[in-house]
């Protein structure tokens, strides 16, 4: 027999992170309908317990050339280069979130610690958490999160401009994510994002011709879902603080799975870009699940690891 009290802790899928309160865990992936103020508050009203902004820099940022967004049957892969209108110009968006009553996280970029800063600075106000975008596979040079060392001076000097938590989003691209993840936990990142999108590229077999305008990108979606779960799982057995999983999560098994492997809460990229009813779906396929199994959703992080 169920007790009132058990029920209720059972639907209400309410979790904790970081000292903020998330009325479920699911949430946008950054760059996914995070654009405006309006398309944030939608996710809201659609049943995302956060909303994540898309990465903002300093100056505004025009982002790559066309094409830059494939789909496949079995994900997508895109070559945006981080467009957004630049720190200042953001501003008024994230002053008009400020009623929402869900956390608002801010995806930040800079292609120095010094240059993020300036974004922190400028935004901190309006932003609950700022999640670290060290991993964008579009952008010139190395992925920013192959190198621990690089990682660890990045949140560092993050660190020093805010008291508000940050979560770190890192690619599966670097040789040790386990090194990386630990040397961002080390320099203070309160949570960590795993996973980014994992290099790739496609070619045209009538020219020959890579078919993104930037020939590689980034590839997204039920591809990497195995991907992210392996490296969730490695990652919670060497690290403590809570893990945000994202990678391929479509429907509410791949949801429980990612869970398991020991994410906290999930963001979702790809499957949402056309299905703003997700959240609601796979927030009632995980209660069903839980209420089948008389648990509830803090016992399944990372459940896994019993075994
Ligand atoms: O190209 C892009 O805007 C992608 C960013 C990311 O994956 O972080």
């Amino acid at each position: 027999m169920i007790c009132d009290e058990q029920y209720k802790r059972i639907m209400s899928l309410e979790i904790e992170i970081n000292g903020k309160t998330f009325e479920s865990p699911l949430m946008n992936a950054a760059g996914i309908l995070g654009t405006t103020a309006s398309s944030l508050k939608r996710l809201a009203d659609n049943g995302s317990g956060a909303v994540v902004t898309k990465t903002i820099s300093h100056k505004p940022k025009e982002g790559n050339k066309g094409p830059n967004l494939i789909e496949t049957n079995y994900g997508a892969l895109n070559s945006m280069g981080l467009p957004n209108p630049g720190a200042k110009n953001y501003l008024d968006e994230l002053k008009s979130l400020k009623p929402l009553n869900k956390p608002v996280i801010c995806s930040v970029f800079g292609e120095t610690p010094r240059d993020v800063k300036k974004v922190g600075r400028l935004l901190k106000e309006y932003v609950d958490i700022f999640e670290l975008n060290l991993s964008c596979p579009n952008i010139e040079g190395e992925v920013i999160s192959s190198d621990p060392e690089i990682v660890k001076k990045y949140v560092e000097e993050f660190a020093h401009i805010t008291n508000k938590p940050i979560w770190v989003k890192l690619s599966p691209s670097s040789d040790n994510i386990v090194n990386v993840s630990l040397a961002a936990s080390e320099a203070g990142a309160d949570s960590l994002v795993l996973i980014n999108t994992l290099k790739g590229m496609l070619i045209d077999i009538e020219s020959g011709r890579p078919i993104l305008g930037n020939k590689t990108g980034g590839l997204s979606g039920e591809a990497i879902h195995p991907i992210a779960i392996e490296i969730i799982y490695q990652v919670y057995k060497k690290i403590d603080i809570p893990i945000i999983g994202v990678g391929g999560v479509s429907d509410n098994e791949k949801a429980i799975e990612m869970v398991m492997a020991g994410a906290k809460a999930l963001q979702i990229g790809t499957a949402l870009k056309d299905d703003i009813g997700i959240f609601k779906r796979i927030n009632k396929g995980i209660k069903s699940y839980l209420q089948e199994k008389n648990i509830d959703l803090m016992d399944i992080v990372g459940l896994s690891h019993k075994y």
